[in-house]
């Protein structure tokens, strides 16, 4: 059984194939061979052939699949590293610093025409299903995507309302490329919707790790700026948690240094000092861990083989663990 090496390869592969370097116009093609090409962990991609695994051990029904989810997630990155104003992603510059933000969108939207392309030309057989929870999920990252920027202007934002965010702009689509794997794989809907779960836990632990991630990671290693959700006013656990945990004092500081013109790196400095004082760290970290036993929990109450279930349990630990 291929390990989750030898998946991403297959992947890395597929991608190549689609030669996106070799189309024209290269004003358009061009970012988009950027954006696919090697620096991805290729996560979702990789979740979907472990699930098809689980249940077949044939893996071609659920490799174009496969292809659409990773073209729509790297589609999302382009848009959204125009929204966060975020001008380094994998250690690079993002698509819309090296060249611009129309050519940015431009390809971005190829990206999501070509991710619609590829999940149509799966089996006709298993194609409505697919579709539909493609469709669906495609619509709720952007209403994710929207919550995420409503909430930049908002003061304070609960942490139910946190967590509905993250589930649209994040879960939905880890959620979905286990499930469109199992899906390939023949599972019964029963067992599709028990993995969908998983990988809801799944995706949410993945979106506090990526908010500690961005304040506490290691430039090199994550490939991002550290501090930019602080310097977009984002609301990601660790500042809903501060406001919910500061006494008064504490809180009216935090809404000062969020509001306030300042040197960017003072002003992440003194945030970080104050996450800090309320260990934040610690409490972010706990509650990721929560959800990916939540995860591994859910993946236990399906069907399906075990060593190939061991092989996707060991994938999600390895994902607990990631610095990048
Ligand atoms: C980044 O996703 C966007 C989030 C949902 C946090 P990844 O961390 O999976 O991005 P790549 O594809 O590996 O760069
Ligand atoms: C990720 O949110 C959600 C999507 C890209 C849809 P972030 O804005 O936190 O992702 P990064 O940190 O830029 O990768
Ligand atoms: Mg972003
Ligand atoms: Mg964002
Ligand atoms: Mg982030």
């Amino acid at each position: 059984m291929q390990n989750f090496e030898q998946l991403r390869d297959i992947i890395e592969r597929e991608i190549e194939k689609m030669d996106f370097a070799g189309r024209r116009p290269g004003e358009l093609y061009l970012p988009v061979a950027y954006c696919m090409s090697n620096g991805g962990k290729r996560i979702r991609p990789v979740l979907t052939l472990m699930a098809c695994r689980l249940f077949s051990d044939d893996l071609s029904p659920a490799i174009k699949p496969a292809l659409a989810i990773e073209v729509f997630h790297n589609f999302t990155l382009l848009h959204d590293d125009i929204m966060d104003k975020a001008e380094m992603r994998r250690n690079r510059p993002t698509v819309h610093k090296k060249w611009n933000e129309n050519t940015a969108i431009l390809a971005g939207d190829a990206m999501a025409i070509i991710s619609f392309d590829l999940i149509s030309s799966a089996d006709p057989g298993i194609l409505p299903e697919l579709l539909a929870v493609f469709n669906r999920t495609a619509l709720e990252i952007c209403e994710g995507q929207q919550l995420d920027m409503n909430f930049e202007t908002m003061p304070r934002v609960s942490e139910p309302m946190y967590l509905e965010m993250i589930r649209l702009k994040t879960s939905v689509l880890i959620a979905t490329a286990i499930k469109t794997g199992a899906i390939a794989g023949g599972a019964s809907e029963k067992d599709a919707s028990l993995l969908y779960d998983s990988g809801l836990n799944l995706g949410l632990a993945f979106q506090l790790q990526d908010d500690l991630l961005d304040l506490y990671g290691d430039q090199e290693k994550f490939g991002k700026k550290p501090g930019g959700d602080i310097l977009m006013k984002k609301k990601t656990f660790l500042l809903v948690k501060a406001m919910e945990m500061a006494d008064k004092e504490t809180a009216g500081k935090i809404e000062y240094l969020m509001e306030k013109e300042q040197d960017p790196e003072i002003k992440v400095h003194e945030m970080k000092n104050i996450f800090d004082r309320l260990d934040l760290q610690t409490i972010t970290g706990r509650k990721a861990s929560e959800y990916f036993d939540a995860a591994i929990e859910k993946l236990n109450c399906a069907v399906g083989g075990s060593p190939a279930r061991i092989e996707l349990a060991g994938f999600i630990s390895k994902i607990m663990k990631r610095k990048s």
